[in-house]
């Protein structure tokens, strides 16, 4: 057919416009010059390592060289030039000439120069920027603990970082603002040294809180140095009084716990009855009171002060004696009561089953077996087996109930 073939001439004509469209282009785009070497700037960080690449588009077979930022030859075509093991050949060819320079030290930033000795000679120049990599966060500010509703001022410091870094403060997961950013340079130290400064008012509810210090850097990956510490604060007690049972009836024993929520723990406990004295037989023993025998004239309400050397907060109890008689609260009868029938409930269940399962079995199922077919009529097992195997010796097939 005609047709195809001249649709897939047009393509390739199309194709070929494009491609010969696309080559001039970038030919204009890259260089008019097809000597001239092309360089590309590079950044690395101190340690690593950097791949410096000169290319030509067209070469007349002169050799391409690579030079330093003190105008020292590095390598002129696949010769090394200077002694130094951390600077090494790639690639060499009349078009390439790649070098790569390792644990790169920020006294290796600089221009460096690749040039070609065409004539007359053409050159390019490729920037390496060696970025200095920040030391780990320092936090001080926390060494002590700090007490509730004071102002702590914290400091995160990095050495050691080029360009300036930046410090980001968190507690917990939130990022929290800082102030007062430094940055220390010094003549002779291409380095800098920054500082951030955090001020928090502290709560208790601040105590054990995880406090980050995290260095933002274009040599790190994000969170790949941080520092954190946690917040001690020390706050007075928050007081609650926890009674040995919900339910004092008179005659019986009976106890108050104290506890003191607090940083430190409570050091001391008092206790007191308001508006009267602690019954002759309620005895306190630090953080409980004892009622021996609990008597309707021990009712009231009973206050508990507890110390921790930064503070002293009170919890208050009211006692209500119970008559002996008088039930237990209905909750934990109803849990019982209803624990006690599902119990029965599931028993007579499970009585039903085995009760209808056996009468299913013995009534429809009937069992086959081997020996069944043979044991009977033989006088010993062999012959059983040899009965059962042959089948027909036995005169009828024998049912056996299986339960
Ligand atoms: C470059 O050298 C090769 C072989 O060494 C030679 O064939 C080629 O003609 C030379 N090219 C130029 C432009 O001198
Ligand atoms: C940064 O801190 C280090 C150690 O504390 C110090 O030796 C260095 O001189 C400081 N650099 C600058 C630029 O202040
Ligand atoms: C309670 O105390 C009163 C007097 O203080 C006493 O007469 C009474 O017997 C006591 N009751 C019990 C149950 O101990």
């Amino acid at each position: 057919m005609v047709f195809p073939s001249a649709l897939s001439a047009l393509w390739s004509a199309i194709l070929l416009t494009v491609l010969l469209t696309t080559a001039v282009y970038s030919n204009v785009v890259y260089d008019d010059d097809p000597l001239q070497p092309v360089t590309a700037d590079e950044t690395v960080s101190v340690g690593g390592t950097v791949t410096l690449t000169c290319r030509v588009a067209e070469s007349d077979n002169s050799s391409l060289q690579w030079s330093n930022t003190a105008q020292q030859t590095l390598y002129f075509g696949e010769k090394r030039a200077l002694r130094d093991n951390r600077i090494q050949l790639l690639h060499s060819t009349s078009t390439e000439l790649t070098i790569t320079i390792a644990d790169v030290q920020l006294s290796d930033e600089g221009e460096y120069k690749c040039a070609i000795f065409t004539m007359p000679v053409r050159t390019a120049r490729a920037t390496v920027t060696v970025l200095g990599v920040p030391g780990k966060p320092q936090i001080s500010g926390l060494e002590t603990p700090v007490q509730e509703g004071q102002k702590v001022t914290l400091t995160c410091t990095s050495t050691g970082s080029k360009p300036p870094a930046k410090l980001h403060w968190y507690r917990g997961d939130q990022e929290l603002e800082g102030h007062l950013d430094v940055v220390e340079s010094n003549p002779d130290d291409p380095t800098y040294n920054v500082s951030s400064e955090l001020t928090l008012e502290v709560t208790s509810s601040d105590d054990n809180a995880l406090i980050t210090c995290a260095v933002d850097h274009p040599s790190l990956a994000p969170g790949d140095k941080r520092s954190e510490q946690t917040l001690r604060v020390l706050y007075s007690p928050n007081v609650q009084i926890h009674p040995g049972s919900n339910l004092p009836r008179e005659g019986e024993k009976f106890s108050l716990r104290c506890t003191g929520t607090s940083n430190p723990e409570p050091t001391s406990y008092i206790w007191e009855k308001k508006d009267g004295e602690l019954p002759i037989l309620a005895k306190a023993d630090g953080a409980v009171l004892h009622f021996p025998m609990l008597n309707k004239s021990d009712n009231g309400v009973y206050v508990c002060h507890a110390d921790n050397g930064i503070g002293n907060n009170q919890g208050e109890y009211i006692l209500l004696v119970q008559d002996p008689t008088v039930m237990a609260p209905s909750s934990g009868v109803d849990h019982a009561v209803i624990g006690g029938v599902v119990a029965v409930i599931v028993f007579i269940l499970l009585c039903l089953l085995i009760v209808l399962g056996r009468y299913l079995i013995r009534h429809k199922g009937t069992y086959l077996t081997h020996e069944a077919k043979g044991s009977d009529d033989a006088p010993d097992a062999d012959t059983a087996i040899i009965n059962a195997e042959g089948g027909q010796s036995g005169s009828e097939d024998k049912k056996e109930y299986f339960i």
